[in-house]
C-alpha cells in the first residue's frame, strides 16, 4: 500500500493517463499524411530551408494536402487553388487566427496589434480602423505625392549613379536604388518622416529607427526547439530582458514621434499620416497607446521589403525578357510621351504594365507561404480533420504554379492577364500574393500602387540589360530562405537613360 502511494508509480500512473487520452484524441482524428516525425522533433530537421520549395516537393509526394510536424505542433500544408478556397472562404471563419511564437507575442504585446491578434472584437475593431480609414481610397490618394515623390528621387539616384564618370555601361545592384524608396515611402506614411535628406544623409532618429527594424528582424530570426515542443519551452528560455529593452526602445521612439505630431496637430492641424489619424481617432475607436504603436510598426513590417522583394524579381523577369520589357516601354512610350514623367493617373492607360505587375506577383509572390493561419475549431478540410490549434499554411507560390490551372506555369508571359481578366486581390484562389478572406492583406493596393509606379519609373527612364557578357539563364533566380523570399543574389544590370536628362531630377513635395 505505501509502495502504491510513493511518487514514482503515482507519475507513471498519471504520465500513461495523459499519454493514453492525448493518444486517443488524435488517433480519433483523421490527420492529412506527410512524411514520418520523429519523435519530440517531428519533421523539423527534415524541412529544407527554402520552405515552401521544399513544401511544394512534398506536395508532389503526398498530395495537395499535407501535415507536417513542428516539433509537436501539427502544421498542415494546402497547395491546390480549390483548398486554399476552403482555408480562405468556405472555412475562413474557423481558420482566422494567427499563431505567435514567442517573439511574435513580445513583440506585438499577445496580439494587441493587426498581424498577430487573433480573430476576435479587437481584431474586427482594428481591421475596421484599417479598411475604413488607413486604407481607405481617399486616403491612398491623399498620400500619392510622397509614393510620387519617392520614385523620383529613386530615379535620380539611378540616373546620378550610371552617369558618373566610369559607370556608363557598368551594371548596379538594383536593390540599392529600390529599397530607398521603400524605406522612405512607408516612414513618410506611418510616421509622416523622411529621415533621409536630399544628400542621402540619414538623421538620428532614422539611424535609431533603422536599428529597431534590424534587431526585431535578428530576433524574429532566432527560432528554437522550445518554439515548438510546449514542455521543452523552459530549457530553451528567451532573453526577456533584451526583449524588453528592445520594446522600450522601439516604444521610446514612436512616442517621441507621436508627441511631436500631438505638438504640430495643434499648431496646424491633422494631416493624412497613419500617426495623425491613429492619434485622431484614438478615441472614438478606443485604441490603447500599446494598438496604436503595434500598427505602426505593423505597416512598416509589412510594408517595406514586400514591396522591395516584388520589383527586384519583376526586374530579374524583365532583363531576362527583353521582349516584354520593350513591350511595356513601347506602351509608355505610346501613353506618356518622351517629354514627360508618368504618374499614377496614368495607370488606367497602361494596362500591359499593369499585367507585367500581376504576372510577377504570380511567380514571385514576396510571402510565399502567407502568413500562418491556425484553427480555433476543429474543421475538415479535404475530407481531412483539422484539430482545433493547428497551423494552416496556404502555399500560393505553389498554387501560382500549378500545371493544372496555369497554361506554362513557368514562363514568365503577361499576356496571360490580358487574355482573361484575373484578380490577384483574393478573389481567384489560382494567384494569391495578397492571401485571401477575412486576413487578406488590407495595403494591397497601396503596395501594388508603388510597385507599378517603381516599375513603370524604371522602364520609362531607363533600357535595363544583363551585365557585360552574362546570360540571361545566368541569373540567379533562386531566392532567400526565410518568411520572405528575397534574391538570394541581388540583381544586377546596366540601366542606360532614355528620355530628356531634365527628366531625371527629384521632384519633392513636403506632405
Ligand atoms: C507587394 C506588396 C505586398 C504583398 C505581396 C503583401 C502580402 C500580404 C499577405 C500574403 C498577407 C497575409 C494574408 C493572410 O494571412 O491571409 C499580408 C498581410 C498584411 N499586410 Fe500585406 N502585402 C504587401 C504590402 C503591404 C503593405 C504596403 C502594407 C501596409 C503598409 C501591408 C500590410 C499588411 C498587414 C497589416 C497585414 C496583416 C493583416 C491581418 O493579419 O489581418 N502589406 N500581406
Amino acid at each position: 500500500m505505501e509502495d502504491f502511494l510513493s511518487p514514482l508509480p503515482i507519475s507513471i500512473a498519471l504520465l500513461s493517463i495523459l499519454l493514453s487520452f492525448l493518444l486517443y484524441r488524435w488517433l480519433r482524428f483523421r490527420l492529412p499524411p506527410g512524411p514520418t516525425p520523429w519523435p519530440v522533433v517531428g519533421n523539423l530537421y527534415q524541412i529544407k530551408p527554402v520552405r515552401f520549395r521544399c513544401f511544394a516537393e512534398w506536395a508532389g509526394a503526398y498530395g495537395p494536402i499535407f501535415s507536417v510536424w513542428f516539433g509537436t505542433t501539427l502544421n498542415v500544408v494546402v497547395s491546390s487553388s480549390e483548398l486554399a478556397r476552403e482555408v480562405l472562404k468556405e472555412k475562413d471563419q474557423a481558420l482566422a487566427d494567427r499563431p505567435r511564437n514567442r517573439a511574435a507575442a513580445r513583440f506585438s504585446r499577445d496580439g494587441k496589434d493587426l498581424i498577430w491578434a487573433d480573430y476576435g472584437p479587437h481584431y474586427v475593431k482594428v481591421r475596421k480602423v484599417c479598411n475604413l480609414e488607413l486604407f481607405s481610397p481617399k486616403r491612398l490618394e491623399a498620400l500619392r505625392p510622397i509614393r510620387e515623390d519617392e520614385v523620383t528621387a529613386m530615379v535620380e539616384s539611378i540616373f546620378k549613379h550610371c552617369t558618373q564618370p566610369g559607370k556608363s555601361g557598368k551594371s548596379l545592384v538594383v536593390r540599392d536604388h529600390i529599397s530607398g524608396v521603400a524605406f522612405n515611402n512607408i516612414t513618410r506614411l506611418a510616421f509622416g518622416k523622411r529621415f533621409v535628406n536630399s544628400e542621402g544623409v540619414m538623421d538620428e532618429q532614422g539611424m535609431e529607427f533603422k536599428a529597431i527594424v534590424a534587431n526585431g528582424l535578428k530576433f524574429g530570426a532566432s527560432l528554437s526547439l522550445g518554439e515548438y515542443v510546449n514542455w521543452l519551452k523552459w530549457m530553451y528560455p528567451i532573453d526577456e530582458e533584451a526583449f524588453a529593452k528592445h520594446g522600450a526602445r522601439r516604444d521610446r521612439l514612436t512616442k517621441a514621434i507621436m508627441d511631436e505630431h500631438t505638438r504640430s496637430r495643434k499648431e496646424s492641424g491633422a494631416r493624412q499620416h497613419f500617426v495623425d489619424a491613429l492619434l485622431t481617432l484614438q478615441e472614438k475607436y478606443d485604441l490603447s497607446e500599446d494598438t496604436i504603436i503595434g500598427l505602426l510598426w505593423d505597416m512598416i513590417t509589412a510594408g517595406m521589403d514586400t514591396t522591395v522583394i516584388t520589383v527586384e524579381w519583376a526586374m530579374a523577369e524583365l532583363v531576362k525578357n527583353p521582349r516584354v520589357q520593350k513591350k511595356v516601354q513601347e506602351e509608355m512610350d505610346r501613353v506618356i510621351g518622351k517629354d514627360r514623367i508618368m504618374t499614377e493617373a496614368d495607370f488606367p492607360n497602361l494596362p500591359y504594365l499593369q499585367c507585367v505587375v500581376k504576372e510577377s506577383l504570380r511567380l514571385h509572390p514576396p510571402t510565399p507561404l502567407m502568413l500562418p493561419h491556425k484553427a480555433t475549431a476543429n474543421v475538415k478540410l479535404g475530407g481531412y480533420d483539422i484539430p482545433r490549434g493547428s497551423i494552416v499554411h496556404v502555399n500560393v507560390w505553389a498554387i501560382a504554379r500549378d500545371p493544372q490551372v496555369w497554361k506554362n506555369p513557368l514562363e514568365f508571359r503577361p499576356e496571360r492577364f490580358e487574355e482573361e481578366d484575373i484578380d490577384i486581390k483574393g478573389h481567384d484562389y489560382r494567384v494569391l500574393p495578397f492571401g485571401a478572406g477575412r486576413r487578406v492583406c488590407p495595403g494591397a493596393q497601396l503596395g501594388i500602387n508603388l510597385v507599378q509606379s517603381m516599375l513603370g519609373h524604371l522602364l520609362h527612364h531607363f533600357d535595363w540589360d544583363l551585365p557585360e557578357g552574362a546570360k540571361p539563364e545566368e541569373i540567379d533566380m533562386s531566392e532567400n530562405p526565410g518568411m520572405v523570399t528575397f534574391m538570394h543574389t541581388p540583381l544586377q544590370a546596366i540601366a542606360t537613360p532614355r528620355l530628356p536628362s531634365q527628366l531625371y531630377h527629384r521632384v519633392a513635395v513636403d506632405v
